[in-house]
């Protein structure tokens, strides 16, 4: 099956086309020690190497009988599935636990708090998180699994969420639609260009571990589904900007018709200045572009018997800032704000990608 490498200068999972699946986990550690935290990182490089190959992290049916199997054995001969793993260090890593702080990149932070935020403890932060990726969910599951499995002594899960339907898309893939019913990824960052630019982190973190890295922005987003299905068409349209069938924005005909935001109907803007659309476009942002890969997720049902549902927001960005400055316009002024609900949130350094067989993440650090 479809497989992406593992070894380069970025990290895979970030300009790799959406693949269908996510489980996205948090992490904090356990580990007292810098030791035990380097060998961590040094098995996590190891496995991750192994499953996005499509092969086990070790023995499945041991020869002795009295063997435990290594691998937990649900994705055996399942294939890669476009399988990625992606790590990133939480702001937490770089306190004086492991003695890291001088490795901490500049700026980096918790998110600020924001308006139109209701964060759940349950669903932030972390030391360390795994973002997997793959085109079958048992593939993306297995990894994380074994990955906290052969780790269990030094890390403790901390949040985690299913995501399935992607809601943003890559080159050549059909724009996927989110649970609000809207095409979703229709305008993203896209080209080598717009990554450089946007996207890879470089020098400008003062660690040159962070060269061909970038900075990953969770927030987990509670939709007030019910709510949003008794919206009018009309209203729902205006919400985004954006027509709900095609995809189109309210100043032209087909979904990928650059919004006009000058664009007048009968003396009123086509599309409306606090529309979601209007508030995060680059055009109205001194050209500021993220990179958005999420998906949608369900948790069933909440204690009062409603949908709990709604979007996986992930983005990556050269810069936690270019996130917080769209957050902070559509916390106090989109009209969104009446259907969602932000529950969860994180902020992650991702280490730029490993240039071959035997190194390791984090290598720098010990
Ligand atoms: C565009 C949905 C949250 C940033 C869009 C579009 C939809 C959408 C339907 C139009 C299609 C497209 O170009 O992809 C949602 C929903 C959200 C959400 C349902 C929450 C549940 C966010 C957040 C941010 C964000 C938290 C960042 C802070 C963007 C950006 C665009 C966009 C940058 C592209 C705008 C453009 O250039 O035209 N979103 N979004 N969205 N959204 Fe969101």
């Amino acid at each position: 099956t479809l497989s992406y490498p593992y070894y380069g200068a970025h990290q895979s999972g970030i300009d790799t086309p959406p693949q269908d699946h996510l489980v996205f986990t948090a992490f904090d550690l356990s580990a007292t020690t810098a030791t035990e935290l380097q060998l961590v990182l040094a098995k996590w490089s190891a496995a991750m190497a192994q499953m996005t190959a499509g092969r086990p992290v070790g023995k499945v049916e041991p020869t002795r009988e009295h063997g435990i199997p290594v691998d937990t054995g649900e994705a055996f001969d399942m294939g890669t599935q476009g399988l990625t793993l992606t790590l990133g260090y939480g702001p937490s890593l770089f306190d004086d636990r492991f003695g890291l702080a001088k490795f901490k990149p500049k700026d980096f932070a918790d998110l600020p708090a924001m308006a139109g935020e209701a964060l759940d403890p349950a669903y932030t932060g972390g030391d360390l998180c795994i973002q997997a990726c793959a085109n079958d969910p048992q593939v993306a599951y297995h990894a994380v699994r074994n990955l906290a499995r052969m780790a269990r002594t030094s890390v403790k899960t901390r949040w985690t969420v299913l995501g399935f339907g992607r809601a943003s898309a890559g080159p050549h893939q059909k724009t996927p639609r989110n649970l609000m019913g809207f095409k979703d990824g229709t305008r993203n960052v896209s080209g080598e260009a717009d990554f450089a630019e946007h996207v890879w982190a470089g020098d400008e973190a003062q660690q040159p571990w962070m060269n061909g890295g970038s900075y990953l922005v969770a927030r987990k987003i509670h939709m007030l589904i019910e709510t949003w299905d008794e919206d009018p068409i009309g209203d729902q349209q205006s919400i985004f900007g954006r027509t709900k069938q095609e995809g189109a924005p309210l100043s032209g005909q087909s979904e990928h018709d650059v919004p006009d935001f000058h664009a007048a109907v009968a003396g009123k803007p086509a599309i409306a200045p606090d529309s979601h659309i209007a508030l995060v476009a680059h055009e109205n942002n001194a050209g500021t572009k993220i990179l958005r890969r999420g998906y949608n997720f369900t948790d069933g049902l909440d204690s009062v018997g409603r949908l709990d549902a709604g979007l996986m927001f992930i983005s990556f960005q050269k810069n936690p800032e270019q996130f917080v400055s769209l957050q902070r316009k559509l916390g106090s002024s989109d009209r969104l704000n009446e259907y969602i609900r932000h529950v969860g949130s994180g902020v992650f350094a991702v280490p730029g990608g490993l240039p071959e067989s035997g190194s390791y993440y984090g290598k720098e650090f010990f």
